[in-house]
């Protein structure tokens, strides 16, 4: 499946390595406690498991990876637990882009940026604009992201864009406007952590993706973890609402 695509509309076509990955970085609060260090500490850890985690990813040929960084719930956290994470958010930004634009590595963010401080928007900017032409693996970080906001700011758009809203109103039609039209969905869904939930990551997007929750918390998540996700991704079968003796045709 590629863009502009819909496993809904349209059976994609499937292989044993997922084209996309999506993931929930949970539990890195839990991996500090456990140490009787502060949360920051977790956070911190969590950066080197997304430096592996995208290793992995280009290392197996995955096309895309999407990682939930700071939801638009987070706000609701401590004012110091929010700012400590603004920060390292800047501080990856700034050391890391160009280590990404070496490796081939396509960056993009998704969510409603505009309430970030400016370092941070133009550093997201910047990167977006220097790797745009990057083709190995496209990373898009979901920052402030909602998948409520997701699906409205599309409606608004195409409330804009159309002089009426359109009659005959289809998926189509909205899903262009969706903050990640340019990647095909997920075939894989990863929550670290052990909670089974999707706090308002891909709504949308999810339709038809395999889900994957671990216990393993964020920091604990190494390669041996990301081969058992995909194990298990290679055991499912997808069968987008059709039966079993139709797929095995
Ligand atoms: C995920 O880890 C990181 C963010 C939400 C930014 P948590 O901070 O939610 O860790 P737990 O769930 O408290 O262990
Ligand atoms: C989801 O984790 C958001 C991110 C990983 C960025 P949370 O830890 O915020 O999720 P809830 O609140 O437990 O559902
Ligand atoms: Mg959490």
């Amino acid at each position: 499946m590629s863009q502009g695509t819909s496993s809904t509309r349209e059976i994609p076509e499937t292989g044993p390595i997922p084209k996309h990955i999506a993931i929930i970085m949970d539990g890195n609060g839990r991996w500090a406690r456990k140490r009787y260090l502060p949360r920051m500490a977790g956070h911190k850890q969590g950066i080197e498991t997304v430096r592996n985690v995208i290793k992995s990813c280009s290392d197996h040929g995955v096309e895309y990876l999407t990682l939930f960084a700071f939801s638009s719930e987070n706000w609701r956290r401590p004012d110091d637990e929010v700012s400590f994470l603004m920060q390292l958010f800047a501080g990856a930004l700034e050391q890391e882009i160009s280590k990404l634009h070496e490796n081939g590595i396509r960056f993009k963010v998704i969510g409603d940026i505009s309430r970030f401080e400016s370092k941070i928007i133009q550093f997201i900017q910047k990167g977006e604009q220097l790797t745009a032409n990057n083709s190995k693996l496209t990373l898009t970080v979901a920052a402030n992201y909602g998948g409520r906001w997701d699906i409205l700011q599309a409606m608004r758009r195409l409330i804009e864009k159309s002089a009426d809203l359109p009659v005959h109103l289809n998926e189509e039609n909205l899903a262009q406007y969706l903050s990640m039209y340019y990647a095909p969905e997920p075939d894989l869904f990863i929550r670290t952590g052990g909670e089974c939930r999707i706090s308002n990551f891909l709504l949308w997007q999810l339709a038809y993706t395999e889900l994957y929750f671990t216990d393993t918390l964020w920091p604990d998540f190494d390669e041996k973890e990301f081969d058992l996700a995909i194990q298990s991704y290679q055991q499912r079968e997808r069968r987008f609402g059709q039966t079993s003796e139709q797929v095995q045709q």
